[in-house]
């Protein structure tokens, strides 16, 4: 390669025609999955404290937000439940219930936008005491137990019409088990997004008061969800998801975590995404309320490097905002 001054490489950073011809990334509404919050307790909506210009929707108006996601062309949603406390039990029961609140939001979403794929979390804790992801014996989380809990949940889901399961759990052993209980009632064409690299991470806290888990956890997440210190044993988890049937896998959180996208899309070349989890959103909404950096720019910018460490796309609160503007 020529070096300076034959070679300029401000030349092509000249004129915004030069850059968008040499651009290499591009975002565009295709990649966004709106993360949604929905809550039994709410007639319309209640904004999320920790996360400004969040909501908790009501069944009904999560259904208005899916004929919106449908408008602007956003892919999918992915829905997270907020239960009424009464309605929680150590043993996370009301993940069971066929006709619990998320059910009734994928009818719901189903009925309003047939053209939207809903995304369901599959794990305990939106409906345990505890706030744990899985059954809870003697301090321990088992996993066994847990798995078949799993399965249960993600059948329920499946029979409302859910498109796409996704555990976000990390016991062992619950994608394959999962693909075998769907098969055998039939829902061999539902999909399974996992979470396969997930870690104990700190930017979970404001999704953690969104759902109403915050001040129930006891302990932390470490024997289940990932050291933040590992990145072999992402790959590990990756791998034994794909063969137990995942048709999609997700690193989670994104932004802190880019090498491990780049590292699972480079080793396995499966649909990968990222989650930009509540945590990565609040620090943007929170700078940009200040004055301290541009909110807009910020959030494009985060969602563009997503698909430059090679996402193929993005679980994210932002996902209606960002997809106004890529229209615009
Ligand atoms: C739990 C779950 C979590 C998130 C999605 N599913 C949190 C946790 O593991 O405690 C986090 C989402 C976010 O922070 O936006 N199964």
């Amino acid at each position: 390669m020529a070096s300076f001054p034959t070679t300029r490489l401000r030349r092509t950073r000249a004129h915004d025609w030069s850059r968008r011809l040499v651009r290499e990334t591009r975002l565009s509404v295709d990649d966004l999955v709106w993360t949604m919050i929905v809550s039994d307790r709410v007639d319309a909506s209640e904004p999320v404290e920790s996360m400004p210009g969040v909501e908790r929707l009501s069944v009904h108006m999560a259904a208005t937000a899916a004929e919106e996601a449908e408008r602007l062309g956003i892919p999918a949603i992915a829905l997270f439940p907020n239960i009424d406390p009464a309605k929680k039990d150590a043993a996370g029961s009301e993940a069971v219930n066929a006709d619990g609140l998320v059910p009734d939001a994928i009818k719901a979403i189903k009925d309003a936008a047939p053209g939207v794929g809903v995304i369901c979390d599959v794990a305990l804790d939106p409906f345990t005491t505890h706030g744990h992801d899985g059954v809870v014996e003697d301090g321990r989380v088992l996993n066994d137990a847990t798995v078949e809990r799993l399965c249960e949940q993600a059948l329920v889901q499946a029979r409302a019409g859910c498109d796409v399961i996704a555990p976000s759990d990390m016991m062992d052993g619950r994608v394959g088990a999962i693909r075998d209980a769907l098969d055998a009632e039939g829902f061999e064409d539902v999909m399974i997004l996992s979470y396969a690299a997930k870690y104990a991470s700190a930017f979970y806290g404001p999704y953690r008061d969104a759902i109403g888990s915050a001040k129930a956890l006891a302990g932390d997440k470490k024997t289940y969800q990932m050291d933040p210190a590992n990145t072999d044993e992402a790959l590990r988890e990756v791998e034994l998801d794909i063969e137990e049937g995942a048709d999609m896998v997700m690193v989670k959180p994104g932004l802190p975590y880019l090498d491990i996208v780049a590292r699972v899309k480079e080793t396995f070349g499966l649909p990968t995404y990222a989650f930009q989890v509540s945590g990565e959103y609040a620090m943007i909404e929170a700078a940009a309320a200040n004055g301290w950096i541009d909110g807009e720019r910020a959030m494009m910018e985060s969602l563009l490097a997503f698909k430059r460490a090679g996402a193929d796309g993005v679980l994210t609160y932002f996902a209606p905002r960002a997809a106004q503007l890529l229209h615009d």
